[in-house]
């Protein structure tokens, strides 16, 4: 839990209105979160939480909250003035998302306890229902700012293609103008995501090496041990690509290559992004065979325990050739990242679950200090994001003793220690969409490339009969190691460091 402190802006007083409030991101992330924004004032105490509920009494529905509560944020239940401080803030409009009068009865509930209308739209909900909830909300006059502010937050996945990506933009800007619209990405709330930025831009030696000359080339990966738990419907159709490259890969992606904007605001930020995905160069049907990995874990055993293939998994075709592991090898063609590799990859079912960005610089031209001897390692810079938010500079050293032998010496520099708090992505978006900050939050042309680069890599694997296998708890894709063949050091397979006991 963060506190508001002096520097952070206290939001105005809102309705936050919660579209899916029975679902599990409400209750694993949003509630929670809500609850620790307002003990700390990062949500202002004249706020309230409107849940829309279908088919539930209050009771019931309050039942659920606080269950939800006592298995994602215990210290709250535990606490009955903190738990009594929250309760007294959620409001209940009943109503089903198809049917109009929904939608009334939200407008006839946003006055805040001091008399405001601002009021955020969080669509926790699946994403066949956001145009109807959208035009629901439309014909409630619910988009119409001239009561307060109206933010609609709209969560991934942000289509399923291109098209689909258009066509939902078009649907949400004929009623919502861009900047009302929020579209999350969790990743880019993490705090480490954020000391990214930080650490390039408020560092002047970071400058004059990251680019081209310096860096032999980026890994971004996300690994998880997880499979794909309860969401094989979503699975599915999704895989590894669409699930976590297309958006949350890319984005960070985009944050590691940007050039520095002019200030730190939503759209001089936003625009950097943008112009590094219009220079990615597009991935033609050869490039598919060099370029991308794609495979699906088998059985196999993860902390100890056995765990299903995934076609094994309950309601996941036999004959499911979806990815759970994707890789893909892009190349920005601009100035300063020209036939540098950005090596981008994603799997569930792995041996480890790390999220990092590893930036290989070039190895040094030989070994000065003994000829025979092999060169010494190229340095490397990693960005853990989690677990245990971080970063690791790998420099060489001389090896204690009489010789001038070198050996790798690591440099660890946690991001927070073990007695400070780190604010959890939902807290630190849903503050930003409260006091209207959008720079954390794709913009809908962000949005469409993106798909847009991957599209062919889509189609390509839409098509495929069969797919290669993994063993669940394990690095056994030995693809990997020839889409990393010419990077310095290889495929990086990150490995959590054990704190001694
Ligand atoms: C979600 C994906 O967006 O991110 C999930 O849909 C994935 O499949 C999750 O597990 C990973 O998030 P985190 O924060 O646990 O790394």
């Amino acid at each position: 839990m963060v506190t508001a402190g002096n520097n952070i802006q206290t939001a105005d007083p809102s309705n936050i209105v919660i579209f899916g409030v029975t679902g599990d991101l409400s209750k694993r992330k949003l509630m929670p979160a809500l609850v620790r924004m307002l003990c700390c004032g990062l949500v202002h105490d004249d706020s309230k939480i409107l849940g829309v509920v279908n088919n539930r009494s209050e009771e019931v529905w309050l039942n659920l909250v606080r269950e939800g509560m006592q298995q994602f944020s215990p210290e709250i239940i535990e606490d009955e003035e903190k738990w009594q401080r929250f309760k007294s803030r959620l409001i209940m409009v009943p109503g089903d998302l198809g049917d109009e009068t929904t939608y009334q009865r939200v407008a006839d509930a946003l006055v805040t306890l001091d008399g405001k209308k601002n009021a955020m739209f969080y669509c926790a909900i699946p994403p066949e229902w956001y145009g109807t909830v959208t035009r629901g909300l439309h014909q409630a006059g619910l988009a119409n700012e001239e009561e307060g502010y109206r933010r609609l937050v709209i969560e991934k996945p942000f289509g399923h293609n291109l098209a689909s990506a258009q066509e939902l933009n078009k649907e949400l800007q004929s009623v919502f103008h861009e900047n009302q619209i929020y579209r999350i990405d969790h990743y880019l709330g993490k705090e480490s995501v954020q000391n990214l930025l930080v650490f390039r831009f408020a560092n002047s030696i970071m400058e004059p090496l990251w680019n081209r000359n310096y860096i032999d080339h980026i890994q971004i990966s996300t690994s998880e041990t997880l499979g794909i738990e309860y969401r094989a419907k979503y699975y599915e159709k999704s895989g590894a690509l669409r699930d976590m490259i297309q958006s949350h890969i890319m984005q960070m992606m985009t944050l590691v290559a940007m050039e520095p904007p002019v200030e730190f605001t939503a759209d001089a930020v936003r625009d950097e992004k943008m112009k590094v995905l219009n220079a990615i160069r597009s991935i033609g049907p050869e490039q598919i065979k060099t370029d991308t990995v794609s495979a699906q874990y088998a059985s196999g055993t993860v902390d100890g325990e056995h765990v299903p293939a995934y076609v094994s998994e309950e309601n996941v075709s036999p004959e499911s050739s979806t990815e759970t592991f994707a890789a893909v090898r892009f190349y920005i063609d601009n100035w300063r990242w020209q036939g540098v590799p950005f090596i981008l990859w994603t799997g569930k079912r792995l041996q480890e679950k790390v999220s990092e960005v590893m930036i290989r610089f070039r190895r040094p031209p030989f070994n000065l200090f003994n000829t025979h001897a092999s060169i010494p390692a190229a340095n490397a810079l990693v960005f853990r994001l989690q677990p245990d938010g971080g970063i690791v500079f790998r420099l060489n050293a001389k090896k204690p003793g009489l010789t001038t032998d070198n050996e790798t010496m690591v440099m660890r520099a946690p991001y927070a220690d073990d007695t400070e708090e780190v604010a959890d992505a939902y807290e630190i978006l849903m503050h930003d969409v409260l006091i209207g900050d959008r720079t954390l939050f794709s913009r809908a042309d962000e949005v469409e490339t993106s798909w847009e680069i991957v599209e062919p890599i889509l189609h390509a694997w839409e098509n495929r009969v069969s797919i290669e296998r993994y063993r669940a708890g394990t690095w056994d894709v030995p693809a990997m190691d020839a889409l990393t063949r010419d990077c310095v050091g290889g495929w990086h397979k990150p490995t959590v460091h054990k704190k001694p006991a």
